[in-house]
């Protein structure tokens, strides 16, 4: 077993989590001072996102020197400190590795763009104009061409994100080398290992429009892992917005020496008009859903690993999304962390998930930091979108949702920050804090501790097979977990109103293991559901 296998990996949006210095931004120190707290939780590791160098176009996606720390998060110094302070706590730093692009202010672009034969020009992916236009239409995952003309050399720029975040050629060996050695860098300082941004991209054909799974992708990996992770210890996930269960066992299959897991985000796009972009909404179809999940669930044997997670620092938070963040917050979010803990995979929680932090909801354009809601708002008004809908669209999808400072305590900035918060703190922060959590043995806090106890008490959650039950009910969704003669049944009702269910071949001996209402028994014949509820009960033998 690999110590990722039964881990609880937490995500740390720095701009967000920690002030230690007043300026209004989180900081390095700001994570340090608080490992004590994500001790208490029980976590294994720390998804980091960004913290190097970077002139902030993308919140740190858009790196300008991979192996230096942008000032506002602190030092090289402070990063060693969280390492080591970590280690003291058994919990891993896991960096964001962004290498799909860079700023175009790191010194390799900066090189490139000085002239067609410069050593570095290569490094990025270039085309001269057909017909005075863009080479083709591919178009930036924050509006626009993909495309950004060089008046100097004549020449366009490929960027799948902003025009700020210039896409690096993987086919350039040199380039590649010198990513390896930066992450050799890295893991030399006892990092646990990387997420890995976009990566699913980096194999592009762009001249083709092929974006995801370009024909070199996975002996790009390959290469990776031969420099860089074979030997050591680290666990690596890849974001992948294109994964199907196939292609994520090409990456996680131990046997192909590449990733350790990928996020597979097929259950986050569900509410998405089919063919449309994440603005376009539709109502989610829980049944569709459950399928979807459960297809992840039962795709993997000996030859790959999944990942769990209901939301991060691009997508609105759970208790908002498919919880009531309002009457049932409470109840709601325990619910899903019931649901995803109890699943077979490694799980990870968002910053202020485990608090039940909700979505927050804005009124006009100016309180939109975001680059991609920003751009698509003015692209969308200049297209005849009312006001009022891009609005929505935002509160509903925008990525600022999660990206609110976490709530510490009922201070003034919530004990965020004793200056101006980069981004403003929730009004709900007075009685949705930590400290609120921490003392209240019934907060949605505990709920996560304790699933995150049971984990690591529980093999069966860690290896028992997955059975979808009740896969037609529209408002329930229930499952067993099977091993050694060990069974668990979980079930969660995501509906606002009172449900009944009857289940077959039902253990009559069993203990509630986690409730959301204080459960102590359960009918089989007839179960009925408060609004939001979840429990799990375990039993010794498989009937
Ligand atoms: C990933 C990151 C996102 C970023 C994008 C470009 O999707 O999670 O925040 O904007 O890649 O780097
Ligand atoms: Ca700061």
């Amino acid at each position: 077993m690999k110590w990722w296998q039964n881990a609880v990996v937490y995500q740390v949006y720095p701009r967000s989590f920690q002030d230690s210095n007043g300026d209004g931004i989180g900081d390095i120190p700001g994570i340090t001072s608080r490992l004590d707290y994500l001790e208490e939780l029980g976590i294994d590791a720390i998804w980091l996102s960004p913290v190097y160098a970077s002139p902030n176009d993308d919140n740190g996606y858009d790196i300008s020197d991979y192996q230096a720390i942008h000032p506002e998060f602190g030092t090289m110094e402070d990063m060693d400190e969280l390492i080591a302070e970590g280690e003291k706590r058994g919990i891993r730093i896991v960096m964001d590795l962004v290498v799909n692009h860079t700023s175009d202010e790191h010194n390799w672009f900066v090189e490139a763009r000085k002239s067609k034969d410069n050593a570095y020009r290569d490094y990025y992916i270039w085309r001269d104009p057909v017909d005075g236009q863009a080479p083709n239409d591919l178009t930036s995952a924050f509006n626009g061409s993909a495309w950004t003309f060089d008046e100097d050399s004549g020449q366009y720029y490929l960027h799948l994100f902003s025009r700020k975040q210039p896409d690096l050629n993987w086919e350039n060996e040199r380039m590649r080398q010198d990513v390896y050695k930066m992450m050799n860098f890295w893991l030399d300082k006892g990092v646990g290992g990387f997420r890995l941004d976009v990566i699913d991209l980096i194999g592009k054909l762009p001249d083709e429009k092929l974006t995801a799974n370009g024909p070199k992708l996975h002996d790009y990996l390959k290469e990776m892992h031969e420099h860089t992770l074979k030997g050591r210890d680290v666990m690596t996930v890849g974001e992948t917005w294109s994964a199907t269960p196939d292609s994520a066992k090409l990456y996680s299959d131990p046997a192909r020496n590449e990733l350790s897991m990928v996020f597979q985000f097929e259950h986050m796009m569900l509410d998405e008009q089919p063919g449309k972009t994440k603005w376009d909404l539709k109502e989610l179809d829980l049944v569709e859903w459950k399928q979807a999940l459960s297809k992840w669930q039962v795709a993997f044997k000996e030859d790959g690993w999944n990942s769990l997670f209901w939301n991060n620092h691009d997508t609105p938070r759970v208790v908002s999304r498919w919880g009531n963040d309002d009457t049932y917050r409470i109840e709601s979010a325990k619910c899903f962390a019931i649901l995803l803990h109890l699943m077979k995979g490694t799980p990870y929680i968002y910053q202020g998930e485990e608090i039940g932090m909700t979505n927050r909801i804005i009124t006009s354009i100016d309180e939109v930091d975001d680059i991609e809601s920003r751009n698509m708002y003015h692209e969308r008004l200049e297209q005849g979108y009312s006001k009022e809908e891009i609005l929505h669209a935002i509160n509903v999808k925008g990525r600022d949702n999660a990206r609110t400072p976490v709530q510490w305590d009922s201070s003034e900035h919530a004990g965020f920050t004793t200056g101006k918060p980069w981004l403003a703190v929730q009004p709900n922060y007075t009685s949705i804090n930590v400290e609120q959590a921490l003392s209240d043995k019934e907060s949605v806090f505990h709920t996560y501790k304790q699933l995150i106890q049971l984990r690591k008490d529980h093999p069966a959650i860690v290896w028992g097979d997955y059975i979808l039950l009740l896969p037609d009910n529209p408002n329930v969704f229930a499952y067993e977990r099977q091993y050694q003669g060990e069974k668990w049944v979980v079930l969660a009702s995501i509906s606002d109103e009172k449900q009944k269910v009857s289940l077959d071949d039902m253990p009559t001996e069993y203990e509630v293991m986690v409730t959301n209402y204080n459960r102590s028994a359960v009918d089989w014949n007839s179960v009925d559901l408060n609004p939001y509820e979840a429990f799990a009960v375990r039993a010794g033998e498989i009937n």
